[in-house]
């Protein structure tokens, strides 16, 4: 009988050393000093005031933003470091999503997801395979014929999540994704998310400003405050005990939401908390 080997814990899938970065004309630093990292299929949340260096943080990932100092590295790889084709490849592995969607009007639903395969030169049969089996997963496959004009946010939203995943990316980056969404529909799209994030082991990035969702769809968070990491950690631990004055802050509409909710529901809210943190 073969001996059990213990699991290895495996190497983050994304790492962040010392990153700066201060934008031309700027006093102050965008982003300071920020070291943390990422783990394979993780659901990791960044949170802060507006300002806070939120965005400049997420497109160090694909490099959208080049820091000044430090490094990123993806699996190991010094991103900084990749020349033209290597950011090309790189920024296949990376989906992103956006709060206004970036659909082009003027296409289908169908070739706004099929534009990036076109770009990369993927054969015609295997486009319209590829779109239909992403439609099929967003729930959009009656509406390939349709325009984004024609599309409720969500709808539109669904579109923009197809098409971040074209190139069959291990990592998604959502820069508040959810906050054109109306409460319900922001439900559906967090739960789509974690489908694929379950489905797929997608690693997943992503900013918001609405704290129910951090606690809804990420397992650890991160506080920015003018481009400092303030505090992080498991999502249960920080918005349990948050430390810093800037998190209090942006926990209070949330903890006002609890404090109307019945306890019953709060205490099963916490449980499932800590068996996810
Ligand atoms: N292209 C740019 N040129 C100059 N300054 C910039 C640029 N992009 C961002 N900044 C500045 O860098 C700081 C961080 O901006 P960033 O967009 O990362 O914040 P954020 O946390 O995403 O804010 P929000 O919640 O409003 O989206 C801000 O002071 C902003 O004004
Ligand atoms: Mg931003």
């Amino acid at each position: 009988m073969h001996a059990v080997l213990p699991l290895r814990e495996s190497a983050p899938h994304i790492v962040f050393a010392g990153i700066g970065k201060t934008y031309a004309g700027a006093g102050a630093p965008a982003l300071a000093d920020i070291s943390f990292t990422i783990g394979r299929g993780e659901r990791f949340g960044i949170i802060g005031r507006s300002g806070a260096g939120k965005s400049t943080l997420l497109r160090t990932i694909n490099m959208l933003e080049r820091p000044d100092t430090g490094h990123v590295r993806i699996d190991g790889t010094d991103i900084g470091l990749l020349d033209e084709n290597g950011l090309v490849t790189l920024r296949r592995r990376i989906g992103m999503i956006f709060q206004h969607f970036n659909l082009l009007s003027a296409k289908t639903v169908f070739d706004n997801v099929a534009l990036p395969l076109r770009v990369a030169g993927v054969p015609r049969h295997e486009i319209a395979v590829r779109v239909m089996e992403l439609l099929d997963l967003v729930g959009l496959t009656d509406k390939a014929r349709a325009y984004p004009v024609m599309q409720s946010g969500g709808q539109k939203q669904r579109v923009g999540i197809a098409r971040a995943l074209v190139h069959r990316p291990e990592i998604l980056l959502c820069d508040e994704a959810t906050s054109a969404l109306d409460p319900e529909t922001t439900e559906q799209i967090l739960a789509l998310l974690r489908d694929i994030n379950q489905r797929l082991g997608l690693t997943v990035v992503l900013i918001t400003h609405d704290m129910a969702v951090i606690s809804e769809a990420c397992d650890r968070v991160l506080v920015l405050d003018h481009g400092h990491v303030i505090e992080h950690g498991p999502v249960w631990k920080v918005f349990a005990e948050p430390h810093a004055e800037a998190t209090i802050a942006l926990l209070r509409p949330l903890r006002h939401r609890m404090a109307a909710v019945p306890d019953t529901t709060r205490q099963e809210t916490a449980h499932r908390a800590a068996a996810n943190g």
